[in-house]
């Protein structure tokens, strides 16, 4: 028998399921599903203020509408009569760099700020050089700008639940990645271009600030848009002709009126 090879991530033996060392019956109905993604993706379990933080960011990027490059892969493979699982990876297989990947590369310009503001300069300093930089080369900084929203709504209810949990908020100690991100969107206003952080500019902060990888950041956006993409399917393959020319503009939403959500806690 060859030597067995080592992973660290589940143990399964006769009658017993542990994730990261966690028996998975006790975790199921005490832990959230924001909570395991963390407990999985970074070997420890959260806090509780962060295990929210990481629920509310999954449920953040559940769905954005019709009009996606996910959602529109996703319907347009659909509507061919592929299968459910096919057109769920198309629509994960358009999930890159331009679509979802903001959020990892605007981890990295935050981290460019960040080091800059390690040495000397203060946030400001560091985010004007940075968009000087940018604006040089003529290059996008990911996580800032929106076709759609100027205040987007999940951004700021991201920045309040990171405040409760610690994340960011640091300007005396070390420069945080979302205290960049408010330094950046600073500096766009002054160089007379004011580009709100957009939801994938807050979740790139807030995944840095925490620790994760830049490698896994566009899988927890796949995580959190799994659903949202499945609910697509399902709605393509049920209500619509098949072979349909999708044009993703002139779609009306026939859903439910605006209500409250129910208190869960
Ligand atoms: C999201 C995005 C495509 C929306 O673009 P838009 O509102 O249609 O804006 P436009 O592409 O028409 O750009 C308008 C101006 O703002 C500038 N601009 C927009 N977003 C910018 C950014 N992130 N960095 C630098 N400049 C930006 C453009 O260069 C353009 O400048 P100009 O008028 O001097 O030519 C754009 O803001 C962007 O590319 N953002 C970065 C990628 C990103 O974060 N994607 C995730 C979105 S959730």
């Amino acid at each position: 028998m060859p030597d067995p090879w080592p992973t660290a991530i589940t143990n399964i033996k006769p009658n017993s399921v542990r994730v990261r060392g966690y028996d998975i019956a006790e975790l199921m109905g005490r832990c959230s599903f924001g909570q395991m993604v963390y407990l999985l993706l970074l070997g420890e379990p959260p806090d509780a203020p962060t295990g929210r933080l990481m629920e509310a960011i999954l449920v953040s990027s559940v769905d954005h509408g019709a009009t996606p490059p996910s959602a529109l892969a996703a319907r347009t493979v659909a509507s061919t009569g592929a299968s459910l699982s096919a057109s769920v990876a198309a629509g994960v297989m358009s999930i890159n760099r331009h679509h979802g990947g903001a959020i990892e590369a605007c981890a990295h310009t935050l981290g460019e700020v960040v080091e800059k503001a390690r040495f000397g300069k203060t946030l400001d300093e560091a985010s004007d050089d940075v968009i000087g930089g940018y604006k040089k080369r003529g290059e996008r900084i990911a996580g800032f700008g929106h076709r759609v929203h100027t205040a987007d709504p999940r951004t700021r209810r991201l920045f309040e639940l990171a405040a409760e949990a610690g994340v960011g908020n640091t300007p005396d100690t070390e420069p945080s990645h979302v205290d960049a991100a408010r330094a950046l969107e600073r500096a766009f206003a002054r160089a007379g271009k004011p580009l709100p952080i957009n939801v994938d500019g807050a979740i790139g902060a807030i995944l840095a600030d925490l620790g994760f990888d830049h490698a896994t950041m566009n899988g927890i956006f796949m995580i959190a848009r799994a659903p949202g993409l499945v609910a697509h399917v399902v709605e393509e393959q049920h209500r619509m002709k098949p072979m349909r020319k999708i044009d993703p503009a002139s779609h009306t939403y026939d859903g439910p009126a605006d209500r409250t959500a129910p208190n869960q806690e």
